[in-house]
């Protein structure tokens, strides 16, 4: 880093690195060192945010079983994190899938850190056709969707109007740091760039299972190119609007920014292109 290198306190609200209950961080272990990692990248609070399926919600012993795991989860890290003086604070969520008709968020594991929010993300990794109307169900129960990688889903990049319409919604979009550096091929690359020059992107997050970069310094130091305009971009995307969301308040809007996002090599087998 130059002497010019600007920095942030980052607020990350997506990320599994509760231990043992997904496909994050397997173990306390890995849970502890994913920890580490995010805080050497300039993570300060942090949401815990595991897989859960609506359709679970059907299902209510199994419900109760994935929340007492969780539950179990959590404390683990809490405690450990506690103990090796971690200075980060570790906070409940969900990454909600929308794969059954009931959406009821009405239990505050489910939502961010208790709030009015709630990370949500399609089934199957696609535009389903009756996205505005899942979307919609969960502003009319009360909450706020925060659309997980919106960038993420097939098909999205030939659907800019009803992204629009998500948008115009009130619906929060979140964007995946690595996505900027094509870590999942072109497509989100380019949609992550899109989606931040329209100035529809409310947060930035780093999706972190554990292994790998969370790629939210690196995303950083591509938007920062030392003007006022692009640090303020950065510090609304993954500091300020981040922490709206966990304190219930309503976020602010992001000014439009042009990311020159580096080029890819579309020969690259798509095996790198990775949860
Ligand atoms: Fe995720």
């Amino acid at each position: 880093m130059n002497k010019d290198s600007f920095t942030v306190p980052i607020t990350d609200i997506h990320t599994h690195i509760m231990p043992g209950v997904d496909d994050g961080a397997q173990n306390l272990g890995e849970a502890l060192t994913a920890l580490r990692v995010l805080i050497k990248e300039g993570v300060r609070r942090v949401v815990a945010t595991p897989h859960f399926q609506a359709s679970l919600l059907e299902r209510s012993a199994h419900e109760t079983d994935q929340f007492e795991r969780f539950d179990r989860a959590y404390e683990k890290l809490a405690t450990a994190a506690s103990e090796d003086s971690l200075e980060i604070t570790i906070e409940r969520g969900c990454e909600f899938k929308l794969d059954a008709p009931t959406l009821d968020l009405s239990e505050p594991r489910l939502r961010l850190a208790g709030s009015r929010y709630a990370l949500v993300e399609f089934a199957s990794f696609r535009v389903p056709p009756f996205a505005e109307n899942q979307l919609l169900a969960v502003h009319e129960a009360g909450w706020i969707p925060v659309l997980a990688h919106t960038e993420r889903y097939a098909g999205v990049s030939s659907a800019w109007n009803r992204v629009e319409e998500w948008f115009r919604q009130g619906t929060l979009l979140q964007v995946n740091a690595r996505s900027l550096f094509g870590s999942y091929g072109p497509e989100p690359q380019y949609v992550a760039q899109e989606l931040l020059r329209l100035g529809w992107v409310s947060c930035l997050a780093s999706d972190f299972h554990a292994r790998g970069r969370p790629g939210l310094l690196s995303a950083l130091n591509l938007i920062d190119r030392g003007g006022e305009e692009e640090r303020r971009v950065l510090r609304t995307l993954m500091s300020e609007n981040p922490e709206r969301i966990l304190n219930d308040e309503t976020p602010t809007m992001v000014p439009p920014v042009y990311v020159e996002v580096p080029e890819l090599d579309r020969r690259t087998p798509s095996r790198r292109w990775f949860r």
